[in-house]
């Protein structure tokens, strides 16, 4: 039995998107769903009982962060990152592949693989697709990663395409080098920029070598909306309709509609956490920056239409106070509330798609959101 199985419940009449299950040795989510990210084993101030609570039912990690820090070898040690952290949901590690070349300037991109810097100590470091496969089949995530090459947005053609054909070298090596395929699913990562050609042929080169799953990467790295919404509507028909699709690195909540529409499953993004921390909010109404003086004395909640913990309990005027103080209980209520807001947004999607109106709900949320302004 494979660690990762997709279940297929049904496709939106409308649109298209689809609804579904992923089954992972710990527990299964509704798709489509979106991923809090937990980079250093912690969703950032948020207790694993609160995330249950949210009802997100799988997490990410990076396996870079937790190489250099407490190192892979003492997570194993603790009996694995689920043990590690107490979180007993599923949990996806991405490979480090991205977090090499998001982070460290110094770098260089060989056959073997990835020369760099640690982007704490400035010491030399070196990632390979076997080093990734070692550090995540320590880790112990329920997916991991394969290893490749996420290139800059734009990237010429030329460029593009011998990076695509490295990724495609560099899957065969993780597939090669997976120890735990009976308990751990790894994915692989479609590349190819914006170039529909390049897309297709690494489509070709990873369904070719049958992974359980397929990632989207390349996207959400400065290219336009429209530029991301057009990949998508060439890259998700070329992948199994009977196997998991993830758009990497996306998260914001028109973004995550979008790519619904398109036939993606998963997804996952730093923005809700991130921009949490300081002050600003996702909500029905569009984006509320809460250290705006304008709410010193606003006692509604963050959201009027949300039923989170914080709107039921804070109010706008006290978070402000908390968050323009630094008082980490600020960072907690609006880090609690943003997640809260695109978990139960993923909700409405699937509901929509489950009585094929997720058109309809895609026009009337962009209009309450503000999307649609010029
Ligand atoms: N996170 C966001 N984009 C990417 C990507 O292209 N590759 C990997 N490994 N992680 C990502
Ligand atoms: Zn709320």
């Amino acid at each position: 039995m494979a660690a990762i199985t997709y279940e297929h419940i049904k496709t939106c009449k409308q649109t298209g998107a689809r609804l579904g299950k992923v089954h992972t040795p710990h527990g299964s989510f509704d798709t489509p769903s979106f991923m809090p990210v937990g980079t250093l084993a912690t969703v950032k101030t948020m207790s694993p009982e609160e995330l249950q609570e949210m009802q997100a039912n799988i997490i990410l990690s990076n396996t870079y962060h937790l190489w250099l820090r407490p190192g892979e070898d003492i997570v194993k040690e603790a009996g694995g990152l689920h043990q590690f952290m107490n979180w007993d949901g599923a949990i996806l590690t991405d490979s480090g592949g991205f977090q090499v070349f998001s982070l460290s300037d110094l770098r260089d991109i060989v056959e073997e693989g990835v020369h760099f810097r640690n982007h704490i100590s400035g010491a030399k470091l070196f990632l390979s697709p076997e080093k990734a496969m070692q550090i995540q089949n320590d880790l112990g995530a329920d997916i991991m990663m394969a290893f490749d090459e996420c290139p800059p947005y734009p990237a010429s053609y030329e460029y593009m395409k011998k990076s695509v054909e490295r990724t495609s070298r560099w899957a065969e090596r993780c597939l090669e080098a997976h120890q735990r395929k009976n308990d751990q699913g790894l994915f692989g990562i479609i590349q190819g920029g914006e170039y529909e050609d390049l897309r297709k042929l690494s489509a070709q080169d990873l369904t070719s070598m049958d992974f359980p799953g397929y990632a989207i990467g390349g996207l959400s790295v400065g290219e336009p909306k429209d530029v991301m919404n057009r990949v998508l509507e060439f890259t998700t028909p070329l992948l199994p309709a009977d196997k998991p699709r993830y758009l990497m690195g996306v998260g914001s909540p028109d973004s995550l509609v979008d790519g619904a529409i398109r036939g993606v499953d998963m997804f996952d993004c730093v923005l809700p956490t991130r921009i949490a921390r300081n002050g600003t909010c996702m909500t029905s109404q569009g984006r509320l920056v809460v250290r705006n003086a304008k709410f010193a004395r606003d006692f509604s909640p963050l959201d009027p239409e949300c039923d989170c913990y914080t709107c039921r309990n804070y109010t706008r005027a006290y978070i402000r106070h908390l968050v323009k103080n630094n008082e980490t209980f600020g960072m907690r209520l609006t880090t609690y509330h943003n997640l809260y807001f695109l978990l139960e947004l993923m909700g409405q999607v699937r509901e929509a798609i489950q009585q094929d109106r997720l058109g309809d709900f895609r026009e009337a949320f962009f209009e309450q959101y503000g999307f649609n302004q010029p």
